[in-house]
This record gives structure tokens, C-alpha cells and sequence, in this order.
């Protein structure tokens, strides 16, 4: 398996190297290799992210991704945004778990109000908020699927009440749904925010668009302690791309207060992709074996560095190995 290391900017090169160890001490098998884009290209180079960076990610079997910074360039067109569409990575993936509560956010990742399609003209700027058949099939039968592995049920997030766009995504997640035979329901999605939050145990697999679910799984960070412990998986049908759901916030880079959480649940997500699912559930054990011990970076009321905490963290995963 190639893996590229994206580390990116701010805490992204605090976080990454915690999460690629992680990689590194069960799957020795892995091969690595970095690709650098960001702000920090930008800022040396004039280029964020060119073609050779983008065939250098094409080559890999996955990506393991910090976060990037958002260059002060007028014309500046999301990297990530880029990444996704150049890819393909259609389908987000960002599951929220808890004390009694197992929630999968499903977001639609290429098209909606993140289509690029959008301009300026004198007294107004505009923004196309594009929902296609195709683009809302393969999404809406992803997250169907998804529900049906799980024998769950299926929430479809939309304001169909104002966007004439959602009433088009609402009616194709309802017949994929059908078809595969699984529960489903739609809900507004200002007043599902809500009550995910409020009754995040009454909630399964959540399928919506892209903007929507960029909001909504930030969101759901407020159920499990904040942005530190979230992870991502941006899946294609030729790629996949692993992110913590955090940016690169630049309040804390450079100080080792980072939580690499995040970072290494999402590594955990990409030994899952590659089907190493005994390896993901190693993670998640050392995880909550070095948080009973009572190590914990500073977003998490403790006092351990990311550093600390990365040290921690492969200890409890050599632990394991022992009979
Ligand atoms: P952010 O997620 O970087 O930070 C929001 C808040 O959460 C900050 O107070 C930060 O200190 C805290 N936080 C985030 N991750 C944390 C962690 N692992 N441990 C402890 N605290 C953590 O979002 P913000 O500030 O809106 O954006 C900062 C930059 O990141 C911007 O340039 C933005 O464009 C970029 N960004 C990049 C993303 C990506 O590359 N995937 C995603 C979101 C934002
Ligand atoms: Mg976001």
C-alpha cells in the first residue's frame, strides 16, 4: 500500500507525524512518501498545489492529509476543494461517536454550493449551487449502502422547504434508500442540526450536501469534546483521502497543544478502507488506553503535549503486541 503524507500547514506537521507512526507501527508493510502543498508552497514557490502535486496524490493508494492554510489570494482556488474534484472524492465520511451514541455523516463532496462556480460582478457576488442526478445517485446509494451494512437507518438532511435544488437531492436519497430497502426519513437541516445535538442516540447514517455537512459534522464535534477528535475519510471510486475534520488552526501552531486524535482516528479510517479492520480497532484501543491513563492534550482538560501524547499513544500500541 502507498500511502502520500500530506502534512500541510499550521498543526497539520504536528499531528500528521503522530498519526503516520501510529500507520508505521502496525503496517511496517506500508510505504510512504510526502507531497507538500499549502501555504507554505504558496508562500516560497507563488504555486499552492500544481499538476505534478496533484499526479504525485493520483499515484498513491491513499493519502493520509494534515490540513492546509487558506493563501491570501484574491483569485486562490481551494486546494482541498481542488484535491476533491480532481480526484473525484465524492463521498465525506465523518463518523461521531460516543457514550451511547454512533452517528455516520455522510456529505456529498464535489458539487452543491462548493461547485467553484461562482463570481463577482459590481454590487453582487454569486455562487452556483449545482445538484446533479448523478451526483446525488452515487452519494444518496453510497450512504444507503453504508445504512444497510449497519442495519441502520437513514436520515436525509435537505431544505427542500426553500432550494428547489435539495427537492431534487431529497427525491433521488429517497428512492436509493427505497431501493436498497433500508429506514430512512428526511429532516430540514437547521432543525436537524438542532436535534442531533439534543438526541444525537436517535441518529444512524446522516447523508446530505456539501455545505450542509461541512456544518453539520463540525457541529456534531460539540458531542464528543470538539474539533481534536474528529476524523474524515473523502472516498472515490479511484482514491481515497483520510483528514482529520479540523483545519490547520494557526491560534495554536508551533506550541505542542495540538490533539492528534483527530489525525490518528483518520489513519484508523484508512487502515479500514484498505481492510485491515483489526488494525483500526488496535488504534481506537491504545487511544482509549492512554485517555484512561489520564493524558490529555489541553482541549481535552489535560496537560500532555501532542508530542507527549503521540509518545503515549505508540507505547500503548507495543503494549498490545506483548502476549
Ligand atoms: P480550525 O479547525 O483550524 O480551528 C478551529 C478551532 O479549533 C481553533 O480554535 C483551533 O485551535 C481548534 N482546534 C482545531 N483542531 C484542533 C486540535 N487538533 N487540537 C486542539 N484544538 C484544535 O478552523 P479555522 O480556525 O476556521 O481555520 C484555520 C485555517 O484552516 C483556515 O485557513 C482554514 O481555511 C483552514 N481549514 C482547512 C481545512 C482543511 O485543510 N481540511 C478545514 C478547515 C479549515
Ligand atoms: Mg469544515
Amino acid at each position: 500500500m502507498k500511502v502520500a503524507v500530506v502534512e500541510g500547514d499550521g498543526i497539520g506537521p504536528e499531528v500528521i507525524p503522530v498519526a503516520r507512526r501510529v500507520l508505521e507501527a502496525i503496517r511496517p508493510d506500508f510505504e510512504f512518501f510526502p507531497v507538500e502543498v499549502g501555504y507554505g508552497k504558496w508562500a516560497r514557490t507563488g504555486c499552492a498545489c500544481d499538476a505534478d502535486d496533484i499526479a504525485a496524490l493520483k499515484s498513491a493508494d491513499t493519502i493520509l492529509f494534515g490540513a492546509i492554510t487558506t493563501p491570501p489570494d484574491p483569485d486562490y482556488l481551494s486546494i482541498l476543494l481542488r484535491i476533491r474534484h480532481e480526484l473525484d472524492l465524492y463521498a465525506n465520511v465523518r463518523p461521531v461517536r460516543g457514550e451511547g451514541f454512533d452517528i455516520l455523516i455522510i456529505r456529498e463532496n464535489t458539487e452543491g454550493l462548493y461547485s467553484g462556480i461562482e463570481w463577482r460582478e459590481e454590487d453582487r457576488a454569486c455562487t452556483v449551487r449545482v445538484i446533479t442526478v448523478k451526483g446525488s445517485r452515487r452519494i444518496a446509494r453510497f450512504a444507503a449502502e453504508r445504512a444497510q451494512r449497519r442495519e441502520g437507518h437513514l436520515t436525509i438532511g435537505n431544505k427542500a422547504n426553500v432550494l428547489k435544488s435539495d427537492v431534487l437531492f431529497r427525491e433521488i436519497c429517497i428512492e436509493e434508500a427505497t431501493d436498497a430497502g433500508v429506514k430512512w426519513d428526511a429532516a430540514f437541516i437547521d432543525a436537524l442540526t438542532l436535534d442531533v445535538l439534543m438526541h444525537p442516540a436517535q441518529y444512524d447514517v446522516i447523508v446530505t450536501t456539501n455545505l450542509f455537512g461541512d456544518i453539520l459534522s463540525d457541529a456534531a464535534g460539540y458531542l464528543v469534546g470538539g474539533l481534536g477528535l474528529l476524523p474524515s475519510a473523502n472516498i472515490g471510486d479511484r482514491h481515497a483521502l483520510f483528514e482529520p475534520v479540523h483545519g490547520s488552526a494557526p491560534d495554536i501552531a508551533g506550541t505542542d497543544r495540538a490533539n492528534p486524535i483527530a489525525a490518528v482516528r483518520s489513519s484508523a479510517m484508512l487502515l479500514d478502507y484498505a481492510g485491515d479492520r483489526e488494525g483500526a480497532v488496535r488504534i481506537e484501543t491504545a487511544i482509549r488506553d492512554v485517555l484512561a491513563r489520564g493524558i490529555r492534550t489541553p482541549d481535552m482538560g489535560g496537560r500532555a503535549g501532542t508530542r507527549t501524547f503521540g509518545d503515549a499513544l505508540w507505547q500503548a500500541l507495543q503494549a498490545q503486541k506483548q502476549p
